[in-house]
């Protein structure tokens, strides 16, 4: 049976770098909203409360009924974790004089508890809450200080027997109010290496390959003798949703890629013949006229958006019910499925503190009920570095797995202005120089500056004109605004800081051959306050 560990979100902004630190110990874990722990779920082998930005004498504060896992598997408690477990078991939690914020060193700490093991005295770790634990229940024994917060660290060890439970702790409780899963935590991954994998036992078996192996396995299952349509956007987690379903039931998948026609230059015949390469049984629709015809004097980004996110799944849907009316004739293969390249992320229940409501899963857009299909997400359970491991695992092309994010409206949302076939033909010129560029660049440790850049692409100022000087011309023409960003996560993001060498070359390039521009800008605004699209 596969190990799980349950990460409860109390809400705070740190909960999914938990999980992603607990995967890198090569162990599977899932995270839930603090009040829907799985009962009766034997492959648990550990449970993390998260912090949370509430107190825990705050009216609204997130409450759970520890009695459901306490003594029966590890626990352990961060920052408001750890309050609450004070708090519930007859501690004491009060408002700090002043807030416990930033680092901190511990400079007292019991080397001998296994949550410890390999720390050095001093170690610096991360605090962040307003409030302190005051005193901590009966039965917990302090294991690590600060200066300023005596009860950083705290444990129950097995076989006590709390005043709140009927029989003694079969498994102990940990608790820390700083955050081990922070970078600035120095030794906060031996943390949590001790707790999941000495602790709580983790066999360490979560890996690219046992991942592939096993899904395989269950589509191959849930799926059996039923065809499944997917839609292919080009990017990687589609890819490796289809790769992976191909190596599951082969022909029985079949790919829709949409041309919108604002993709990349080249790039729908490109990936067609990346996805055919890889035996990928995929359908290409050509529908840029459709979204040309629809886009026409449309200026405002919202609007465009909608069109397209409108425009697309009309297109989709069509093909769609196109293939199940052909396959009907033969009843025992028509198809029964939708397979998605959803991720992680997408898809997290978290919670959202203002409005307390929790976000609902990420779904179909549209998709008519009357074609009854399921929903298929292979890679439900998969961070973005994950999905490239086992996209690698997959033997895809390295470009196929490296390839920056793009956004679906494509490059209708860069070009400021209306949409025309002959704006999107210089923008393509002008981003496929620019891109080209940053993939033929070897920076000084030889990798490609492609691959230490997040995004990147042109813009094309289509309102805008400038004057300008070509030969004995007069030019007045548009500019092309570049964007190259770092980033993790692509809720903030750095203007990436491209060699002025580099720069130079690619501004000469693009004004000496894409005709319409005269004028190339580097775009060096971080996010926020701007975003990484222009629109
Ligand atoms: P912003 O511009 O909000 O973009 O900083 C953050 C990330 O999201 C991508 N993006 C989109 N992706 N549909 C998408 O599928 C969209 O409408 C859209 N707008 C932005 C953007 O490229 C970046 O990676």
């Amino acid at each position: 049976m596969q190990q799980k560990l349950i990460i409860l979100d109390f809400g705070s902004q740190t909960t999914q770098l938990i999980g992603r630190r607990v995967r890198e110990l090569d162990t599977f874990c899932e995270i839930l909203p603090y009040n829907k722990f799985p009962a009766d779920d034997p492959s648990v082998i550990g449970v993390i409360l998260s912090g949370s930005p509430y107190s825990v004498h705050d009216p609204e504060a997130f409450q759970v009924d520890l009695s459901q896992f306490l003594g029966r598997v590890p626990v352990l408690g961060i920052c408001y974790g750890a309050q609450f477990i004070s708090h519930t078991l007859g501690g004491k939690v009060e408002r700090a004089d002043s807030r416990e914020y930033g680092r901190a060193h511990l400079e007292s700490i019991d080397l001998d508890n296994p949550l410890f093991r390999g720390f050095t005295t001093g170690s610096q770790v991360w605090m962040s809450h307003g409030d302190t634990i005051t005193a901590i229940p009966a039965g917990f024994q302090v294991i690590g200080s600060t200066k300023d917060v005596q009860h950083a660290a705290f444990w129950c060890p097995p076989g006590t027997q709390l005043s709140t439970s009927h029989a003694p702790l079969q498994k102990g409780v940990w608790a820390v109010q700083f955050h081990p899963e922070v970078f600035h935590t120095l030794q906060g991954q031996q943390l949590l290496k001790n707790f999941v994998v000495d602790i709580c036992g983790s066999r360490q078996e979560w890996s690219a390959a046992s991942f592939v192996d096993t899904t395989v396995a269950e589509l191959q299952q849930q799926l059996a003798g039923d065809r499944v349509i997917l839609g292919l956007s080009g990017g990687v987690d589609s890819s490796v949703a289809a790769v992976l379903l191909n190596k599951a039931i082969g022909q029985r998948l079949t790919c829709i890629f949409v041309d919108h026609g604002m993709l990349r230059k080249n790039e729908f015949r490109q990936v067609m013949d990346d996805y055919r390469g890889l035996g990928l049984n995929v359908v290409g629709v050509d529908a840029s006229e459709k979204f040309f015809a629809d886009l026409a004097g449309v200026t405002d980004p919202e609007q465009k958006r909608k069109i397209i996110g409108r425009d697309f799944v009309e297109v989709f849907n069509a093909e769609a019910k196109r293939l199940i009316n052909e396959e009907s004739s033969t009843p025992h293969s028509s198809f029964k499925w939708l397979a998605q390249g959803t991720i992680y992320p997408d898809r997290i229940e978290s919670l959202n503190i203002t409005g307390k409501v929790i976000k609902s899963h990420h779904n179909v857009g549209g998709l008519p009920k009357d074609m009854h299909l399921q929903l298929c997400e292979p890679l439900k359970w998969l961070f973005k570095d994950e999905v490239r491991r086992v996209g690698r695992q997959l033997h895809m092309p390295e470009h196929l797995i490296t390839r920056h994010p793009f956004p679906g409206p494509g490059l209708a949302v860069r070009i400021l202005g209306d949409i025309t076939p002959e704006r999107v033909r210089i923008l393509q010129d002008a981003d496929d120089i620019f891109i080209r560029g940053l993939r033929a660049y070897k920076c000084a440790d030889g990798e490609p500056l492609y691959n230490k850049v997040w995004q990147a692409g042109a813009v094309l100022l289509a309102t805008v004109r400038s004057v300008g000087v070509m030969g004995d011309e007069r030019t007045y023409e548009h500019p092309v605004a570049l964007r190259a960003v770092t980033s993790t996560d692509a809720m903030t993001a750095d203007w990436a800081h491209l060699p002025y060498d580099f720069l130079a070359q690619v501004s000469n390039e693009i004004i000496n051959k894409v005709r319409g521009v005269n004028r190339v800008c580097y775009d060096i605004s971080s996010k926020p306050p701007a975003t990484i699209e222009w629109e």
